[in-house]
């Protein structure tokens, strides 16, 4: 039951690992140039991208989506002293000092009962005269950096009545909602007696009035109020506001009448402040009249009229509801992130051919050894002559070793002398332009010795890397298993242990790879690179010096322990066996022509 819930999970893991082959104990194989590559294109894409990330940071890229709702019964909004301004006037000189008509603000809410009767309040909101500072304190509330003073004052807005400080105008629902609250605004006619603390003019007289009516033709009531405009798809500043005057209604007392409705919208605007993937979400609300919501009624007058111009500031059924939002860092990094998907798909195909390449190389480089047929003869016979050479001189060597067998001195030159050899004999294959070209041409370009000894390694170590011929090799390690040993030997070699990791210094067999990984550090660690030889030397001497010992005391050991003896020191090469078979002959003062013939042999 566990078991299979176990195996239920393993299934679904979605973090499992991907099974690849190690190179230079590596699961990538990565080059310098690849390395620059990635930088210069780290850095090309921060110049690209400086941009994006400077808005980023600043909140620049702003991304919004708007929503209108409707309601029947729009809930509350207040306009005061710090969201809102309106300036009335009748169309005349000094119409704060002797106006030819009266101008009242009533507040009127209406309460609508279960049992259908309706309850009406009125309240009386008195004006007073313009002040400048009242307009200013509404943008200051509101943060904008504006000022009313010019229009104030060349509109001369100081002859206009406003509602008296600390007013509030509130407005709700519609005609049929249980609460309904809205502003009327009416122009009656002007009485003398009034006792207010706010406003006491002294009316103009019916003269004045007629003079007025003959040359216009008509009274106008003009409203001016601050407006609000918004423009969500900027960073800042995003709410501006203005002086709002196109609202004027003309009327004739007792003749031509008006009736006017204003609606106001509710904006909420809700911005998230926040750069991160949560929301931080602060919401403004601003009261907006837009130029459409406005209905109007032009009625005839009646002898009886009292009122000659009214006009309902009413709440708008509509909310709109605007939400921004900043780019956020997800945003921002799909968007860089895509955009260096494509450049590695651009660049990339030529920094993965180079990587490509240079990995072939050096594998081909460590594999293989390569040298040209038609040379060959010539450099063995250029090594042959060194050998004589140094033979010539091997007397001397055997009589100063005689004297101090344990003198290495000479060992470690010749040591250094093969691996020498071993550098100056495998002409490796460079990694050069010219067969970066000739690979991209597919060997059309410089078709030289390096590029054909590439590609014929390359096709090598590809059909060896074939996973078939990986298979099958490791099927003939078997097969050969079944060759070697009866079948209850294959038992007790399957039981052998597992190799044993101990902690502390591991003692592995040496192998040529090493030697080939020392050529490769040397020329920048020397030291300890000698070191290292001089310790696989000496095992390696004494390797060979108890196989040749084994071939020689032939009494004891068995034939078959002695041919596979010999054809290990055939296999070696060749060279690498004069200079273990000098070492082996200065020790032990073997026959030097004898030994001479030897060699002869080993160069036909
Ligand atoms: C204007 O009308 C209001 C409300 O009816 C009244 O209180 C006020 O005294 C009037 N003012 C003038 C100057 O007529
Ligand atoms: C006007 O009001 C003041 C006090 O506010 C009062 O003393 C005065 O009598 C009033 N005048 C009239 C005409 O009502």
């Amino acid at each position: 039951m566990i078991n299979s819930l176990q195996k239920g999970l393993e299934k679904i893991d979605i973090f499992g690992q991907t099974i690849t082959l190690n190179m230079n104990k590596n699961a990538n194989y990565t080059t310098s140039f690849g390395g620059f590559s990635s930088i210069l294109i780290i850095c090309l894409l921060s110049i690209i991208f400086f941009s994006n990330i400077s808005d980023f940071f600043s909140r620049e890229n702003v991304f919004y989506d708007t929503q209108t709702t409707f309601s029947n019964d729009p809930h509350e909004m207040v306009m005061n002293d710090s969201n809102a301004m309106f300036a009335l006037s009748i169309d005349q000189s000094n119409f704060t000092t002797n106006p030819f008509f009266n101008i009242s603000v009533e507040q009127r809410i209406y309460t609508r009962s279960l049992d259908g009767s309706l309850n009406k309040t009125t309240i009386q909101i008195p004006l007073q005269p313009c002040m400048l500072d009242r307009f200013n304190n509404v943008v200051l509330n509101q943060g904008i950096d504006l000022d009313f003073n010019d229009e104030f004052n060349y509109l001369g807005m100081n002859k206009w009545l406003c509602p008296a400080q600390n007013y509030k105008f509130q407005l709700e629902g519609t005609y049929s909602s249980e609460i309904f609250k809205f502003i009327k605004i009416v122009v009656t006619g002007c009485k003398n007696n009034s006792n207010s603390s706010y406003w006491n003019p002294k009316c103009a007289d019916e003269l004045q009035k007629n003079n007025y009516l003959k040359s216009e033709g008509q009274f106008k009531l003009q409203v001016f109020q601050i407006n609000t405009m918004i423009n969500p798809q900027q960073a800042r500043n995003y709410k501006t506001m203005y002086l709002d005057s196109d609202m004027y209604f003309s009327f004739v007392p007792y003749k031509l009448a008006r009736l006017a409705n204003v609606y106001y919208r509710q904006y909420l605007v809700n911005n998230d402040q926040s750069l991160l993937p949560y929301q931080d979400i602060k919401t403004e609300e601003v009261i907006i009249r837009k130029a459409e919501d406005f209905r109007d009624l032009t009625e005839l007058g009646r002898d009886t009229d009292n009122n000659f111009a009214t006009l309902y500031l009413r709440r708008s059924p509509f909310t709109e509801i605007i939400n921004r939002n900043y780019q956020k860092v997800g945003d921002l990094l799909s968007y860089l992130g895509g955009f260096m998907q494509i450049l590695k798909v651009i660049f990339g195909f030529f920094i993965a051919f180079y990587n490509r390449t240079s990995m072939l190389i050096e594998l081909s480089n460590k594999l293989y050894d390569f040298k040209e047929v038609t040379n060959r003869s010539f450099l063995r016979k250029v090594a042959l002559s060194q050998k004589t050479e140094q033979r010539g001189s091997i007397p001397d060597e055997i009589s100063n070793k005689l004297q101090n067998l344990q003198n290495t001195d000479l060992e470690k030159a010749e040591w250094k002398q093969f691996i020498d050899k071993l550098l100056e004999r495998s002409q490796p294959i460079r990694l050069n332009i010219k067969i970066l070209i000739n690979q991209m041409s597919c060997g059309y370009f410089f078709n030289n010795n390096n590029s054909e000894f590439f590609t014929k390694a390359m096709l090598k170590i590809n059909s060896e890397l074939d996973l078939h011929n990986i298979l099958h090799q490791l099927q003939e390690i078997t097969k050969l298993k079944s060759v070697l040993l009866q079948k209850p030997q294959i038992i007790l070699f399957n039981f052998t242990p597992k190799p044993i990791i101990t902690l502390g210094q591991d003692h592995t067999v040496p192998t040529r790879l090493e030697v080939a990984e020392d050529l490769n550090k040397q020329s920048y660690i020397k030291a300890s690179a000698n070191q290292l030889n001089e310790e696989l030397f000496a095992s390696l001497q004494e390797a060979y010096k108890m196989v040749t010992e084994e071939m020689e005391d032939s009494p004891n050991i068995n034939p078959c322990q002695r041919t596979i003896n010999f054809k290990l020191t055939k296999q070696i090469d060749s060279e690498l066996g004069k200079l273990l078979k000098n070492v082996r002959l200065s020790s032990y003062k073997i026959n030097e022509s004898n030994n001479n013939n030897e060699i002869q042999e080993d160069h036909t």
